[in-house]
């Protein structure tokens, strides 16, 4: 699956910029400030599945210590482009080995529901693992699509993600729920996500 999502976004990497640029209810930078103004200045954030950087990487190292991590080459490129004053690194979410609370801060947006939904709890315990105690924990997660493959923005893409009530037991395994939001997007039709903020205890 990851070779679809891979290949998928080496072709649609500037589509999507351009795409998501249109959606005028997407409240990432909305969630983005709720976390960011609970964190210190310089705070170590890393962003999982940053794709090209803006505007969510942008925004986070005006004041922080960035790493983004994308499995798309040209996402990178483009994010190193876009946002000169982070890091990043291409790599796959669920393989990474960084050390044992090392973040202040994670934030993924829109990117964990790319994953294989059997993937995702290993990748929550190891994300909560990454965290500082006290850290904190941003995403936007689906609400329960079947692992499926089909075709989105013109590519074969694939999409992944557990229920509400099992991203909210999976997260409560390693850390606190603090906010807790379905929110539907319009992308132009109507798309719930689950958003979460969450602090390692
Ligand atoms: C829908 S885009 C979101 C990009 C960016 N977060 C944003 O909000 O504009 C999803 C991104 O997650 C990346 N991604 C998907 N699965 C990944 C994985 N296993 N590891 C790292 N990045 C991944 C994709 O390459 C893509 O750039």
């Amino acid at each position: 699956m990851k070779h679809i999502v891979e290949a998928g976004y080496d072709v649609i990497a500037e589509r999507y910029v351009d795409w998501s640029a249109q959606i005028t209810d997407d409240p990432r930078l909305r969630y983005l400030a709720e976390f960011d103004e609970r964190l210190p200045d310089g705070a170590k954030v890393l962003e999982l599945g940053c794709g090209a950087g803006v505007p969510c990487g942008r925004k986070l190292a005006e004041r922080h210590d960035l790493l983004g991590v994308d499995l798309s080459r040209r996402q990178v490129e483009l994010a190193r482009a876009n946002v000169p004053g982070a890091r990043f690194e291409k790599a796959d979410m669920t393989a990474l080995d960084l050390p044992e609370g090392e973040f202040d801060g994670i934030a993924a947006f829109y990117s964990i529901l790319h994953v294989p939904r059997a993937e995702q709890p290993a990748l929550l315990a190891k994300i909560a693992g990454w965290l500082k105690p006290g850290g904190l924990f941003l995403a936007s997660l689906g609400t329960g699509t079947p692992d499926v493959t089909e075709t989105w923005l013109g590519v074969d893409m694939f999409f992944g993600s557990n229920t509400p009530e099992q991203n909210r037991a999976l997260i409560a395994e390693h850390l606190e729920l603090v906010v807790d939001d379905l929110v539907t997007m319009h992308e132009p039709g109507p798309v719930a996500f689950h958003w979460v903020l969450a602090r390692k205890g």
